[in-house]
């Protein structure tokens, strides 16, 4: 059992001052009815409240998905586009929500976003193998010998060996699949760029089990990802 209070500031909705001060004001709603005393205890679990008209369900951490659009960039602080914070109600920065991993501002897709420090540490870690699947689309055809290349592996500048896809299929004349494990700066496009084609477009459509286009989310739009998505995200 929790304080309202303490519940609020933990869902991002600002200092315990700032969170007494909206109960007190008569903005918060429990189970559909004014709830003004501040130190009321709650069970957190499945708590529904509501903020000023909003409704919000207790979350002890955020594990989201994204479908990125272009034109975003995945850091804080931004050099030429919005952040994709800018994407999440304010209550979520609040509670300091990041993206694990990056993908660069002009690529789409799958992006996960979470509060939960050992799940992006996790997540993020190389030791875990969790393989991404990227679409490429590229400026000159998908030959045989690149989709052999990228199989065998090609060497990056600052890379000491080479770095090779666990999978890669041409879809098209100008389009491949092409799956990693690592998350290396820019990878896709510098492996391609390396096996002497060059990526016009990208974006990923899976990563693990979990499979952008069985998530139904438009450009922009995001979702919370519940224990049976997380289950997906474990290595094979
Ligand atoms: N590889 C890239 O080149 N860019 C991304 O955003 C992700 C993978």
């Amino acid at each position: 059992m929790v304080t309202l209070d303490k519940i609020l500031q933990s869902q991002g909705f600002g200092s315990r001052k700032e969170c007494r001060a909206l109960i007190a004001g008569g903005y918060v709603m429990v189970g559909g009815l004014p709830a003004t005393e501040h130190d009321r205890a709650y069970e957190t679990a499945g708590l529904e409240f509501t903020v000023d008209g909003e409704d919000w369900l207790y979350r002890e951490k955020l594990y989201l998905a994204l479908n990125k659009p272009v034109d975003i960039e995945c850091s804080r602080k931004p050099s030429y586009h919005p952040s994709v914070l800018t994407l999440f109600p304010d209550q979520f920065m609040a509670r300091d929500l990041q993206p694990v991993g990056r993908l660069d501002h002009d690529t789409t897709g799958l992006l996960l976003l979470s509060d939960d420090g050992a799940f992006i540490h996790a997540q993020s870690s190389p030791k875990r193998h969790v393989p991404k699947v990227y679409r490429a689309t590229t400026a000159r055809p998908v030959s045989a010998e690149l989709v052999a290349a990228l199989k065998a592996g090609v060497q990056l500048h600052d890379e000491p060996a080479p770095l090779a896809a666990l999978y890669c299929e041409a879809l098209g004349e100008n389009r491949l699949e092409i799956v990693l494990e690592q998350g290396k700066y820019h990878q896709v496009k510098r492996m391609l760029a390396a096996a002497g084609n060059h990526c016009e477009a990208l974006t990923r459509v899976a990563i693990g089990g979990l499979r952008l286009d069985e998530l139904d989310l438009a450009p922009g739009d995001w979702m919370y990802l519940e224990e049976r998505h997380l289950a997906l995200l474990a290595p094979a």
